[in-house]
């Protein structure tokens, strides 16, 4: 029987601020490749962090489909339950910060998501947030995005070509008792669990550690540790800095959040780290290597479908649906009045400076 194992995940930040950097011992270093050989745990890990969150709107498709697409190991997930008992993929406590229910439902701008049901949480837009605050990474097809179920995310891990497996986390657990085992039960259903899943095995034909879990809640911890069996690895969260050599001599494997500066991916990874949460997984695998550079993201925004960029200048926004004609688009741009300008199928296009290179000035606009 396998000894189960407990990871330590510490904030970045924290680790880099203390000066937890290169000056690791290398013991540290192959005690690590050694653990995470021993676990079947891709290492460094790439874990796309509520998805692909740098790019798409956090816990959507999108960000999902995405991080699996560009090759996460793992896609992370917060998990809730809606007030008829849905478990689905949601961070915050309330939903003010990442949906628009202060439009359709004014009067519970402040209620928990555990008050809501699944039917109400999917009259809410779950993306447009992130084209209001990402205007240079908006996409026209993330409005109107909609809340995710556990059964839709393992449904997009299923699907396409890379096989991620499910880093899931137990959230706001005092706000839903018993989650664990109805999320161990849906799972289950799914075949992903007792055991591991029927997967395609690595190159020297193990398999890989298709799904763990994570808390920063001790009773969540400890009743998943109950429900799962040994050789699923159930992860105490900790915002303290972790001592990689002394977790590592614990037999402990070191996962870190959330990075996403390729300075900090670089310097936790010459440190010991045994992988990351990131937004930016593509960055992530493309700093370690574990692709080749230059992974085409609109190419794969392409495919999935979500191929609208969306053009925003911002000295006073007059929302504009729908440009069709490329004269109008110039008209709306030579205009002193500022637009919410939508490129139609030109996905080269993602700045300003990119239509003016085009030979399309935009007056004023920043480059
Ligand atoms: O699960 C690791 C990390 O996601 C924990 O922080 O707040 O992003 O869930 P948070
Ligand atoms: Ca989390």
């Amino acid at each position: 029987m396998f000894e189960w194992i407990k990871f330590i995940a510490s904030v970045s930040v924290v680790l880099v601020t203390v000066g937890c950097g290169t000056d690791s011992e290398p013991q540290t270093f192959d005690a690590g490749i050694e653990l995470a050989e021993r676990w079947g745990i891709p290492r460094p890990a790439v874990v796309a962090h509520r998805g692909a969150s740098g790019i798409a709107p956090e816990s959507t498709v999108a960000a999902y489909e995405m991080g699996r697409d560009v090759g996460a190991h793992y896609l992370e997930a917060d998990l809730q339950r809606t007030k008829d008992g849905e478990i689905i993929v949601f961070h915050d406590e309330t939903l003010e910060r990442t949906t628009n229910v202060e439009d359709v439902f004014p009067d519970r701008v402040d209620e928990p998501v555990q008050e809501f049901t699944l039917a109400e949480l999917k009259e809410l837009d779950h993306g447009s947030w992130f084209n209001e605050a990402y205007p240079e990474r908006a996409r026209e097809s993330f409005d109107g995005l909609s809340v995710v179920t556990l059964q839709e995310l393992i449904e997009v891990a299923e699907n396409g070509a890379n096989n991620p497996g499910l880093y899931l986390e137990t959230k706001s657990v005092p706000n839903h008792p018993g989650i664990e085992e109805d999320i161990v039960g849906i799972l289950e259903d799914a075949g992903w669990l007792p055991g591991p899943r029927e997967i395609e095995s690595d190159e020297d034909g193990s398999d890989p550690v298709h799904i763990i879990f994570q808390s920063f809640y001790d009773d969540s911890v400890a009743s998943l540790r109950e429900l799962v069996p040994d050789e699923i690895p159930v992860v105490l969260l900790s915002s303290d800095a972790a001592d990689m050599k002394a977790a590592h001599e614990r037999g402990l494997l070191v996962h870190h959040y959330t990075v996403n500066e390729v300075s900090d991916m670089q310097r936790l990874h010459e440190a010991g780290s045994d992988g990351i949460f990131t937004d930016w997984p593509h960055t992530a695998l493309e700093t370690y290597g574990i692709v080749a550079a230059g992974i085409d993201v609109d190419g794969h925004f392409e495919i999935l479908g979500y191929r609208v960029l969306r053009v925003e200048r911002s000295v006073r926004r007059k929302r504009v649906d729908t440009v069709t004609h490329w004269r109008q688009l110039f008209e709306m741009m030579k205009s002193d009045v500022a637009a919410t300008i939508y490129i139609l199928a030109c996905s080269s296009i993602r700045t300003a400076g990119d239509l003016s290179f085009h030979g399309i000035g935009v007056p004023g606009a920043e480059n």
